[in-house]
């Protein structure tokens, strides 16, 4: 049995011996018998000749059923999806044509394991390219089998490796902070609340406050764990479930946070572009990428609001920005297109920020906080460093009105032992949008969920 790309090893042939992974059928390896084993990604039947595309997620294999084989009730009534064996020898392609590859399975034997339906039921019927929106939604299960939206997920899991490989290559350790809690971390208007064996619970916003725990035993830390926002819009970038990357990074200062983004993005970017196959998807998703410049633009919030003004984009009122203002997300990803290029927005006011940010020692009117803006996205990242006082923290707890009780235990990291630390949290799907130049996040998840969608 092979498998149908190169990348993954054991291309094993039948009968005895190993073969090497990468298989040149055009020179001794021509004629090497195979077996595979994948479902119709397309077919095409001619007189005594029917080529079928094979897929198996590790890659594509034309194979060619000639003669009787051509001729059988299974190759006649061949559909897509129907998952299938064949047996046959390995053949470069013709001069002049072109296959995955650039090599085909010429078949002498072969079976149908699954039968996929043609006809109204056919896979084509039920996913058209151009079809409703939520009807594609409802069907997302077998779009999944899509070129694109595949090769989207394997983008993804190629992202989310390189996360944890770059966080291991700079000593982080991975922690699995819960998703059921009972605080909340950015705002009570966006909690998911549950019976918890009779209190009250919440689906986790953020997984910061238990990151900051962390970082006493383990010094930095990072986790890659789902959020959840109670989120009553319906945008392109939010959705109610997503994969949050968070990292806390201990004894450090802004400026360490900010250069730390920085390399952290571009590590991510350099290692998802290492691998070929990944590298070849991306330049079909998003054949304009270009490596960002580092070191980012940094903006301060004011200076936006101030652009903002020039630049005559106004606030949700309709009226010019002014300092205190929310920048919401139509403006936000105005100013980024226009700029287009990565920006760190930076020190915004306390009063629209989360009670848990440090100030500014120069200009306490304003946090030491960042968001990461991305040209056709906006924001990806939302990052800040801690307050560390004990008496500060307790006075934020008073002025967001939240009783401190049930933080007992966050409010410990400020009595056993501070430091200044701070953080970030990286919304997957957004970082993803962005890279893969999608214009929603609901194709860069598996089956995404927002406002009134909670199936497949
Ligand atoms: O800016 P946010 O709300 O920050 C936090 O949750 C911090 N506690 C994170 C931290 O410091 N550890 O969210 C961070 C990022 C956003 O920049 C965005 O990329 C993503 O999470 N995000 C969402 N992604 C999809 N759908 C939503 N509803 C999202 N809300 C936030």
């Amino acid at each position: 049995k092979i498998n149908l790309g190169e990348t993954r090893p054991e291309i094993v042939k039948l009968g005895n011996g190993e073969r090497p992974k990468e298989v040149d059928y055009s020179s001794e390896n021509r004629g090497t018998r195979v077996r595979v084993l994948g479902r119709v990604h397309r077919e095409r039947k001619q007189k005594d000749l029917c080529f079928v595309t094979l897929r198996d997620g590790y890659g594509y294999m034309q194979c060619v059923l000639a003669g009787p084989l051509a001729r059988t009730y299974d190759a006649i009534t061949l559909t897509r999806e129907t998952s299938m064996m064949i047996t046959g020898e390995m053949w470069e392609v013709p001069p002049g044509a072109h296959a995955p590859n650039n090599r085909e399975l010429h078949a002498d034997y072969f079976e149908i394991i699954g039968k996929a339906p043609g006809g109204d039921e056919a896979i084509t019927n039920k996913v058209q390219e151009k079809g409703d929106p939520q009807t594609l939604l409802d069907m997302r299960h077998l779009l999944l089998r899509g070129e694109t939206a595949s090769s989207l997920m394997f983008v993804r899991d190629a992202v989310e490796f390189a996360f944890n490989a770059k966080y291991h290559e700079l000593g982080y350790i991975k922690v699995a902070p819960p998703a059921l809690v009972q605080t909340q971390v950015e705002g009570g208007s966006t909690l998911f609340g549950f019976n918890y064996y009779g209190e009250n619970a919440y689906l986790t916003q953020s997984s910061q406050l238990y990151l900051e725990t962390a970082i006493p035993f383990a010094g930095n830390v990072y986790c890659i764990e789902k959020s959840f926002r109670a989120e009553k819009s319906l945008t392109r970038r939010h959705l109610s479930e997503y994969t949050h990357v968070e990292a806390e990074l201990d004894f450090i200062n802004f400026d360490d946070l900010l250069v730390h983004l920085e390399d952290m993005i571009c590590g991510v970017l350099e290692h998802v572009l290492a691998n070929p196959r990944i590298a070849a998807m991306l330049q079909k998703l998003n054949p304009d990428f270009q490596m960002p410049e580092r070191p980012f633009k940094r903006m301060r919030y004011s200076d936006a609001i101030d652009w903002l003004v020039e630049n005559e984009i106004p606030n949700e009122e309709g009226e010019p920005h002014k300092f205190g203002d929310d920048i919401a997300e139509a403006a936000e990803r105005r100013m980024t297109d226009i700029i287009n290029r990565p920006i760190f927005l930076t020190h915004f006011p306390v009063e629209i920020k989360a009670f848990y940010m440090q100030k500014e020692k120069a200009d306490p009117r304003v946090t030491e906080s960042v968001d990461v803006l991305m040209p056709g996205v906006g924001e990806i990242v939302g990052g800040s460093m801690r307050m560390d006082n004990f008496d500060e923290l307790m006075a934020a707890y008073k002025r967001e009105g939240m009783d401190p009780s049930p933080y007992y235990w966050y409010t410990d990291v400020r009595k056993y032992g501070s430091s200044p630390h701070g953080g970030y949290g990286l919304g997957l799907e957004r970082f993803l949008a962005w890279l893969c130049n999608q214009h929603t996040v609901r194709d860069t998840c598996l089956y995404p969920r927002y406002m009134g969608r909670c199936k497949p």
